[in-house]
């Protein structure tokens, strides 16, 4: 398939398309997003970055230290992709479904590339939407469109993987609608920057190993990079700013055009497009700042938004990224504790005292500076444990305490007894195990720079100055010395990042009143969104506040049914919890489930657990930093 001739037909002329070059290659793939930009890279995350995983990465086995094979997109739990081509789909200004993915349906949407343009004029986008037809058509109240956070994540992966564990939760009346936000995944154009696929993971193979830190060279170092990169993306995405009605795609840019404003506005018109009102909508982490934008701007269009994992608007909007971490040591902090109370038999790290536990823990760390690891037979060849790769591993695994923390445990004690054998199978973790590839994947599961375009675009133009660079991360360090090494690179990404949104929605972050309230929903102690910024947003809109007692990054990170049966309530019913609920989980990290032998559990709950599990590897994250 000619990549050039998708890109013709939703208007983009391909003489010279600054986008048409072979196809152009940045991962696409969730997990091969976080593998690559966060761990291999040298990655940090959070944002809400709920960079949910497209469903096509590795990143969950990644994570579990089992060996991926990168050079496939197939993942572990998942069937394996049909062969489906999303390109020989003709792009409609009608939602027009075809089959796919044995039970879902695709399609691909025309909706204006520039809002502020009048109709018909200049370019289009296609955004692709995949949809999970309710399973209860008996009681069908309409279409839930969901966002996995990044920003830059797909929501047709998110949907093709965990759709049917989504419907589970909001009880099978309402179909479950993924779609790919412009310039991510299957839509169209891409905001890809490189050139090809080894070009962009040579890059990453660049990225040294040096972690953030004001008293040696990393700053300088990570700084140049971040302009390297935005000078590319600049070629590839920024535009000319000559946007005619005839325009080329180097004179419109599509990164211009790629802001939460635009996003929002699509999601309005894709709901519009499917015959309904108003929107229903869950946003994970990056996907919270997208629902308080939607709910913001059109207000009289909100049936039900939840946001979980709530990053506040404003913080996130002036690009301070500084209210984020404020609970960060605590999750870090709860490792040595669950594994203290879940006994030697269920965590390697085990120690008389939590205090023991954290010194060893320490201890690791710091040992890795002094003296990294060699690793010299892995199976994709030789590689080295820094100190940078386990930190990035230990804080990307405190997005998601119960399903992460386990496999953390058991790389920290195959680093202290060096057993080669284990390290060999946790390449992935420490971003080795880079395989050439040869045979490149379709286009729409490469990775693309949309975070930078949509988080650097949507926030105020930062100008770096070694003195404000200074204030803002010593402020980051008092917060949370854990996260700062790695947060530190969101002020260096956006200040380099030049190209400015054509459309940014300055208007309050607020709603005096919306058609319906939004239901918030926020862990205790969440990982890069606390629950301090979910407080302040449930102030500015109509909304209930849904707290849940756990760790980890959106509720998903920890099952609680008791979260499941207040969203599934809202959704059903528009019902919201009482003011000061707060919903217990059913399962802790290294200890498992919180209920006794005893303890008999419906089928529906069963099941309802089954699906928060799944959830609960499908990981919604916010902010991948290369
Ligand atoms: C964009 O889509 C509109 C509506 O389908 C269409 O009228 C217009 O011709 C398209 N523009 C381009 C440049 O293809
Ligand atoms: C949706 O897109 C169509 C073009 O396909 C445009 O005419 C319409 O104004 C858009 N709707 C909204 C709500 O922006
Ligand atoms: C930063 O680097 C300095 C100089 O190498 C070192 O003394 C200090 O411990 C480092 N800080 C951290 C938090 O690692
Ligand atoms: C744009 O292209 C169309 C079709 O090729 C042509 O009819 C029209 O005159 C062009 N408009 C401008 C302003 O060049
Ligand atoms: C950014 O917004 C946050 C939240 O409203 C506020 O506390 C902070 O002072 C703002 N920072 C700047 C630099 O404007
Ligand atoms: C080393 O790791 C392997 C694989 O996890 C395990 O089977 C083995 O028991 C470990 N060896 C020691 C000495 O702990
Ligand atoms: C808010 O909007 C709802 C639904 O449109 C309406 O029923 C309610 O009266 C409004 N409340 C206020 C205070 O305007
Ligand atoms: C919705 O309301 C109905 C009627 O009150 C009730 O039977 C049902 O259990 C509610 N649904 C949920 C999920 O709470």
């Amino acid at each position: 398939m000619d990549f050039n001739d998708t890109k013709f037909d939703v208007g983009f002329p391909s003489a010279g398309d600054g986008h048409a070059r072979a196809p152009s290659y940045q991962q696409r793939y969730w997990r091969r997003a976080v593998l690559l930009k966060l761990m291999v890279l040298s990655g940090v995350v959070c944002v809400i970055h709920a960079v949910f995983w497209n469903g096509r990465s590795t990143r969950a086995r990644g994570l579990s230290g089992k060996p991926t094979p990168k050079s496939t997109p197939r993942i572990e739990g998942d069937t394996l992709e049909p062969d489906f081509d999303w390109f020989s789909l003709v792009p409609s200004d009608e939602i027009k479904w075809t089959p796919c993915f044995d039970e879902f349906k695709c399609a691909r949407l025309i909706l204006p590339l520039d809002y502020l343009s009048p109709p018909g004029y200049g370019p289009n986008v296609t955004i692709a939407v995949q949809i999970l037809p309710a399973t209860d058509q008996a009681n069908a109240r309409g279409t839930i469109l969901i966002n996995p956070g990044g920003p830059g994540g797909s929501g047709t992966d998110m949907v093709k993987r965990r759709g049917k564990d989504i419907m589970r939760i909001t009880g099978g009346s309402y179909n479950v609608l993924g779609f790919d936000p412009r310039g991510t995944g299957a839509s169209t154009p891409s905001a890809q920057c490189f050139d090809s696929e080894s070009q962009f993971k040579i890059w990453g193979a660049q990225a040294g190993t040096q972690v953030l830190n004001l008293s040696d060279e990393s700053v300088p170092f990570a700084r140049a990079r971040e302009i390297a990169l935005a000078k590319k993306c600049e070629t590839a995405l920024g535009g000319i700013g000559m946007e005619g009605v005839n325009g080329t795609a180097q004179e419109w840019g599509l990164a211009r055009f790629m802001s939460t404003a635009s996003v929002a506005t699509d999601m309005l018109n894709i709901t519009e497009k499917l015959g309904e009102e108003k929107l229903k909508y869950w946003g994970f982490s990056y996907g919270s700042v997208l629902g308080q934008y939607f709910s913001a701007m059109y207000p009289d269009k909100v049936e039900r938004v939840v946001i979980d994992g709530v990053f506040d608007g404003y913080n996130y909007r002036n690009t301070s990224w500084n209210s984020n971490l404020i609970d960060t040591d605590t999750v870090w902090a709860s490792l040595p504790t669950f594994c203290h109370q879940a006994g030697p038999s269920k965590c390697p790290l085990y120690e008389d005292t939590v205090e023991a536990i954290t010194a060893r823990v320490e201890a690791t760390l710091e040992g890795l500076k002094k003296e990294p690891l060699a690793v010299p037979f892995a199976p994709a060849g030789p590689y080295v444990i820094t100190y940078k790769a386990l930190h990035n591993n230990a804080f990307q695994s405190a997005y998601y305490p119960v399903s992460q923390y386990p496999g953390l445990a058991q790389a920290l004690v195959a680093i202290e007894q060096n057993n080669q054998t284990a390290l060999e199978g946790m390449e992935e973790r420490f971003g080795a195990g880079v395989k050439c590839q040869c045979s490149d994947p379709p286009p729409w599961l490469l990775q693309t720079e949309a975070y930078n375009a949509i988080a650097c675009g949507d926030g105020e133009q930062l100008t770096y100055t070694e003195e404000r660079y200074r204030a803002w991360y010593e402020d980051l360090e008092a917060t949370s010395s854990f996260a700062a090494p790695s947060w530190g690179m969101q002020f260096l990404r956006c200040a380099e990042w030049r190209i400015r949104p054509k459309w940014r929605y300055t208007g309050p972050l607020a709603a005096a009143n919306t058609s319906h309230p939004l239901l918030i929903v926020s862990p205790r102690y969440d990982t890069v969104c606390p629950l301090s910024d979910a407080k302040r947003v449930h102030e500015r809109y109509p909304s209930g506040l849904l707290i849940q007692n756990s760790y980890g990054h959106c509720s998903l990170a920890a099952p609680s049914l008791c979260t499941a049966k207040h969203v599934r309530a809202y959704f059903e019913n528009g019902t919201l919890p009482e003011e000061g609920t707060v919903c217990e989980v059913d399962e802790l990290p290294f200890i498992g489930t919180v209920h006794s032998g005893e303890h008999v559990m419906s089928l529906e709950d069963q099941e309802t657990l089954d699906a928060l599990r799944r959830l609960g590897e499908a990981i919604p994250m916010i902010g991948a930093f290369s």
